[in-house]
């Protein structure tokens, strides 16, 4: 049955937001205003029920309002909120960096905390600089590593995320392999021709580069899986140059993947690694992870005000407590491998779908007008996502048309089906 999402109260909200709140924000949201959420659930504030295919931006990983979640918010509520962890000690943040540190390898034993994804992309991008004394950093096209200037400075997904933004800080950009669009026969052939490149940029700016920032699977830029051995050569080739490997695990992190760390999956050890997103259980948090002898900054030269906070330590706890007794990561396996097959055979069924790609609950449907061309229809992928929401399922774009799937970690294989039923419902309707 069809949804009414804009009604009047809703209507109301929006006339609100658009006088009073930065227009900067990139909604198109349908006229969808967010009431509550629990589990695999979102609800409107004209009471429509939605699956949620987003996890708010993969950060619901755990569901919304998760009670092992909110039992530990409480309890610390009642302690205090905030401690001025990066002033003084405490025992939550060391605690909770000391879980955290148990399912990630071992080579990372020292922690960053900070806030939001950006800040622990720019934490890892000062450190690097930081260890090394050198200034250049390398990063990739389509990458989307935050809005601050020195993460916004590594972004290179939209080009309205840059405009007006200039100068930035020394970054050379290269080419990620997005074997879809490229145009080369094989897989090997296009991670040579990326690897050549990035090989050429090394030599370019020889001894003054601190640091590669790249994203396992590219998140925002179009969900953009490389091939498997594309980050081990990578790594390699930053230990010939002594360039320190940057992973940044902001989106693909916690699980979403399969593992932990999506950079497990490729067989890398990245040297700094930045999380956020999921880490905090729906708290705001960001972390940032390197080995000892790498984070060797001295007093002062990184901090913030917020780093350690309360609340989102013990969120984040409850969070890698759950996880972990839930297995979510094969639960995210095993529904990612079920949503493959099924987004498969709807990709022999239907022109407009040019390419599915993905690993665990990370997977990107990309849209074409055709399958020869793969010519970009973001306006199919807007239709399409309008469709499913009123037929009660969320679903967001990335890169330039791409239909993203990034649902909960908990959801179950029934909620797969039924979302993928939709999915078709709402390509059909929308062709
Ligand atoms: C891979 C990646 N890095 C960094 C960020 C920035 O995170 P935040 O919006 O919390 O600053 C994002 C956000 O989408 C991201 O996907």
């Amino acid at each position: 049955m069809k949804k009414d999402i804009q009604g009047s109260k809703s209507r109301k909200i929006i006339e609100l937001d658009k006088k009073i709140i930065s227009q900067s924000y990139h909604r198109d949201s349908f006229g969808f205003v967010y009431d509550h959420a629990k589990g695999d659930y979102i609800y409107d504030v004209e009471g429509n029920k939605y699956l949620d295919f987003t996890a708010s931006v993969a950060v619901a990983n755990i569901g919304h309002a998760n009670d092992e979640v909110i039992k530990a918010i409480k309890k610390q509520v009642e302690k205090g909120l905030h401690c001025a962890f990066p002033d003084f000690y405490a025992e939550l943040p060391v605690h909770f960096v000391e879980k955290l540190l148990t399912f990630v390898p071992p080579h990372l034993n020292n922690a960053f905390l900070s806030n939001s994804g950006t800040e622990s992309v720019e934490a890892a991008y000062k450190c690097a600089r930081w260890h090394t004394y050198k200034k250049w950093f390398i990063a990739f096209e389509h990458a989307f590593h935050g809005r601050t200037m020195g993460s916004l400075s590594m972004t290179n997904s939209k080009p309205v995320q840059r405009e007006r933004y200039a100068p930035f800080m020394p970054i050379i950009h290269v080419p990620f392999p997005y074997i879809y669009r490229m145009p080369f026969a094989t897989e090997e052939e296009c991670t040579q021709y990326c690897l050549d490149k990035i090989e050429q940029a090394m030599q370019k700016h020889h001894g003054d580069i601190a640091g590669i920032m790249v994203e396992p699977i590219q998140g925002e830029g179009g969900y953009i899986v490389p091939p498997m051995d594309f980050h081990r050569r990578l790594k390699k080739m930053c230990e010939k140059h002594s360039i320190l490997y940057c992973a940044d695990e902001v989106q693909s992190g916690c699980f979403r993947t399969g593992t932990f760390l999506a950079s497990e999956q490729f067989n890398v050890k990245p040297d700094i690694v930045s999380l956020s997103k999921a880490i905090g259980g729906g708290i705001p948090m960001g972390v940032t992870l390197a080995n000892k002898q790498i984070m060797d900054w001295k007093q002062g030269s990184h901090s913030n005000t917020f780093g350690g906070n309360l609340i989102a330590c013990a969120a984040g706890s409850a969070s890698l407590d759950y996880m972990k007794k839930y297995k979510l990561g094969e639960n995210a396996a095993r529904q990612g491998k079920e949503l493959m097959k099924i987004l498969n055979e709807l990709k022999e069924k239907y022109e407009c779908i040019g390419d599915v790609r993905g690993l665990g609950l990370m997977i990107g449907v990309e849209i074409v007008k055709d399958k020869r061309t793969k010519e970009h229809a973001e306006e199919l992928v807007n239709e399409i996502r309008k469709h499913a929401l009123q037929k009660g399922l969320i679903l967001l774009e990335a890169g330039k048309s791409v239909i993203r799937l990034c649902p909960p970690l908990t959801i179950t294989k029934e909620e797969v089906v039924q979302a993928m039923h939709i999915l078709e419902d709402a390509i059909k309707q929308s062709i």
